[in-house]
């Protein structure tokens, strides 16, 4: 099925799911060299991030911990409303950890550099991102991730974790908007 309805939009199928799990492997070997020795402190953005975390933890052997937290710059729709939230759900200490935010995707990079700034205030000993995708040319952060999975061009996509109104999520792949029939 290279295609798939979801409400009134049709997305049709951008990465699959054999490329997903072969870079994701990629960026976890990565980030096993890059924090060899230590114990770093992942921290994935619910809800979007849970897939990718789950594979990327998998294929890690630097024996992290995991502190999932949610944020919310999206409303229900595809737009970004830009209003961020305080993170829920943190309750380890900070200072001295080397932190890694796990996105599922970072867009315009408005949450990104809400968490970043969030995170350098306790004092850590790194705060690093890594995101299974990322649009450079929607980016107008201050911080670009430092572990990616896929460049992709600035189109909504679902699937892998990422919602269209809460639904899609449970896609093995990637789909992006299909653009409507002339
Ligand atoms: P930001 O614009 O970088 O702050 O992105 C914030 C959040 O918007 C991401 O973590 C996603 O949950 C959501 N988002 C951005 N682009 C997309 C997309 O193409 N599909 C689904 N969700 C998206
Ligand atoms: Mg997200």
């Amino acid at each position: 099925m290279e295609d798939v309805t979801i409400k009134d939009k049709t997305f049709t199928l951008y990465i699959g799911e054999n490329d997903l799990q072969s870079r994701i492997r990629a960026l976890a070997h990565h980030l096993n060299d890059f924090y060899r020795e230590k114990i770093p402190l992942l921290v994935p953005v619910l809800n979007g991030a849970f897939l990718f975390t789950a594979d990327l933890i998998r294929e890690m052997n630097t024996g992290p911990e995991v502190h999932f937290i949610r944020v919310s710059s999206y409303g229900n729709e595809m737009n970004s409303s830009g209003n961020l939230k305080v993170p829920i759900g943190l309750e380890t200490e900070i200072r001295d950890r080397h932190v890694l935010i796990i996105e599922d995707i970072v867009d315009s990079g408005l949450t990104c550099d809400y968490l970043m700034d969030y995170f350098l205030s306790f004092h850590p000993a790194s705060v690093k991102i890594a995101t299974l995708l990322y649009k450079p040319l929607s980016h107008k952060g201050k911080y670009k991730p430092d572990f990616v999975g896929f460049e992709i061009p600035p189109e909504f996509v679902v699937g892998f974790g990422l919602d269209y109104a809460q639904l899609g999520r449970e896609l093995k792949g990637i789909y992006r908007l299909k653009p409507p029939k002339e």
